[in-house]
């Protein structure tokens, strides 16, 4: 059965002790390699290495869901040899991760446009996200030519090819229609976003998704984003109050 998540400004969750989903923009992979005199791609195959790191310590930690924006729509502007190579790096990372992602009890979700990537990249995805679909311990999601603006025109386009006759009867589309078509329709809201690399912008990730969740902003590049660095995050986390819309008396009438 899929689970469906609507507006987490409906409910104040129970607990804050630790955030039920963690997004997380990993940027800063070109600055690493660049300080090392490496090659670009060198910083986001050190990437992928935090990555694995980074999913093992939210399994620890009991985070529930995970999700990372590895590649925007707008990352095809790259030049050409990088965003081959990254392609690359996707493929390898998924022949070689998967099995261990399995073992873990992680659940892979793919969600952006995927039709650009090549057969192969697809395949992979597609075998990664059937072999792990029955895993409950954290569900990991790769956003992958992903645009928050294309998922959110991606929904009402699709809610109204649902609903052919919506004009003509008045039907006006709702949040929890809309956000039933989301690609994350699956997840709740993330209670904390993360940005590693300094940079303090949304830059169209999960535009509608990150309405009430709390941002972080870490000046750390990706490749040395480390457990304690998640954990920093999270300690930041807890000293926050989240009101979604109430006053702070309303919450301690809870
Ligand atoms: C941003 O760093 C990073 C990316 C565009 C790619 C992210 C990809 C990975 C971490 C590796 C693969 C991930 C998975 C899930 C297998 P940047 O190149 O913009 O860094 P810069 O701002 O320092 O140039």
């Amino acid at each position: 059965m899929i689970k469906r998540f609507f507006s987490s400004t409906s409910e104040v969750p129970d607990s804050i002790e630790v955030p039920r989903h963690v997004a997380i923009i990993m940027d800063g992979n070109g600055r690493w390699a660049k300080k090392r005199l490496l090659p670009r791609v060198a910083g986001h195959a050190q990437g992928v290495d935090r990555v694995r790191d980074v999913v093992e310590a939210c399994i620890e930690r009991g985070i529930e869901y995970l999700t990372l924006f590895a590649f925007s729509s707008e990352n095809w502007r790259r030049p050409q040899d990088e965003v081959s190579r990254l392609m690359e790096l996707f493929v390898m990372a998924l022949e070689r991760e998967v099995t261990r992602m399995h073992r873990n009890g992680v659940c892979l979700r793919v969600v952006g446009d995927l039709g650009r990537f090549d057969a192969r990249l697809r395949e992979l995805i597609a075998q990664g996200e059937a072999r792990t679909q029955e895993n409950n311990r954290l569900t990991l999601t790769v956003c992958a030519n992903y645009g928050g603006r294309w998922d959110i025109l991606n929904a009402v386009n699709n809610w109204r090819r649902d609903h052919p006759g919506a004009d003509a009867e008045g039907l006006a589309i709702s949040e929890e229609d809309l956000a039933s078509y989301l690609s994350m329709s699956y997840a709740p809201e993330p209670d904390l976003f993360i940005r590693t690399g300094g940079e303090q912008r949304i830059s169209n990730f999960l535009l509608w998704q990150l309405a009430y969740s709390e941002l972080y902003f870490t000046d750390t590049l990706w490749p040395d984003f480390d457990a304690q660095a998640l954990d920093q995050a999270i300690s930041s986390y807890r000293k926050r109050e989240r009101r979604f819309g109430r006053t702070s008396e309303q919450l301690l009438e809870r």
